[in-house]
């Protein structure tokens, strides 16, 4: 028996209505997903893609405009409280209290969720050892690094035990280091059976945490699927980048295209990227049309392909 769906969405929308009579903005337009419990479920897009407008709807913090929502089989519009007594958010902007040191932020923030004071020091050690944070339990949290501020943020929306936790761009803007530390985090509480609800723009980060990704472009789903699914549907497995001279691109592309090279050519304003099945061949094709790029590099598809080839545009802006 297939289990029920902890989250479901149907045609979610948000509008924003602006207050000077400028026109609504359509920030998310009527997406459907649904995921189980103990599921890490991603939500992959560039900038204003809708990730975080999604996420705010989800975590009861901002009403949809249109389409259906049940979270934990209630409806966000009637049951917030109850919700988000179940769930802990992670938003994308840390909102600690700097003044503050790490113990005090926990322990306001369970204050703040209406829990009992002897359970917040009960789970207080718990929490700290979890993030790492044991050894700046005092330390204010102005003198933490960003690694350490983002734990510090997880660590205190796991106080009141949450099914799932939304995690708003966990990693953004931390070093390679801190962004694994943090990922073995999310893997541990993964294990631990809470379902993981991740946004990011990052491809590597949607790989490595996510076991099913929606694409987000434009506040709609442009593709769903596991990471390889994903691959394995838009892109082929071999990718063949090829350098010249920057003027020289848009001629290297026209010629690779009449010659049927690969399954699809690229034309991007640094190179030329050709999908083909067998890289290697690919290239041996590209000389034996007497082109000498400048570099050539071949590689496995990625996310970021995919991206690429269902919206023409990169990840990163
Ligand atoms: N409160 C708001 N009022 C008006 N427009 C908003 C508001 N919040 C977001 N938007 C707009 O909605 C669109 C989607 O924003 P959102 O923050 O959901 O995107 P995002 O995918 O999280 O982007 P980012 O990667 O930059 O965090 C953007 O164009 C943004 O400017
Ligand atoms: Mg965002």
């Amino acid at each position: 028996m297939e289990e029920t769906p902890i989250v479901v969405a149907r045609g979610l929308t948000k509008i924003y209505r602006s207050r000077d009579g400028a026109p609504a903005f359509r920030a998310v337009d009527g997406i459907d997903f649904s995921f189980g419990r103990g599921e890490a479920f991603g939500f992959l897009g560039p900038n204003g893609a809708g990730k975080s407008s999604t996420m705010r709807m989800l975590a009861a913090i901002s009403p949809a405009s249109g389409g259906s929502l049940e979270v934990l089989g209630m409806d966000p519009a009637l049951d917030g409280p109850r919700i988000r007594a179940r769930i802990g958010v992670v938003p994308q902007d840390d909102c600690l209290d700097r003044e503050l040191s790490v113990r005090e932020n926990i322990l306001v923030y369970g204050r703040y969720f209406g829990l009992r004071r002897d359970l917040i020091r009960e789970r207080l050690g718990e929490l700290l050892a979890f993030a790492q944070l044991e050894e700046k339990a005092d330390a204010q949290v102005e003198v933490l690094s960003g690694g350490m501020r983002r734990r510090l943020t997880i660590a205190r929306s796991l106080i009141n035990r949450p099914e799932i936790l939304l995690l708003d761009e966990p990693t953004t803007g931390l070093d390679p280091q801190a962004r694994h530390i943090l990922w073995d985090r999310l893997y541990r509480l993964k294990q631990d059976g809470v379902t993981l609800i991740i946004t990011t723009h990052y491809m590597d980060e949607a790989e490595q945490l996510c076991d099913r990704l929606a694409v987000m472009d434009g506040g709609r789903i442009v593709a769903e699927g596991s990471p390889r699914a994903l691959i394995e549907a838009h892109v082929t497995r071999e990718v063949l980048e090829l350098r010249f001279s920057v003027d020289a691109h848009a001629a290297v592309a026209e010629r690779l295209r009449d010659r049927r090279l690969g399954e699809r050519v690229e034309l991007l304003p640094d190179r030329v990227v050709v999908y083909a099945h067998d890289g290697e061949a690919a290239l041996a094709q590209v000389h034996a049309a007497q082109l000498s790029p400048i570099t050539a590099l071949v590689r496995r598809a990625t996310l970021e392909d995919v991206f690429l080839k269902l919206t023409g545009r990169s990840l990163i802006d």
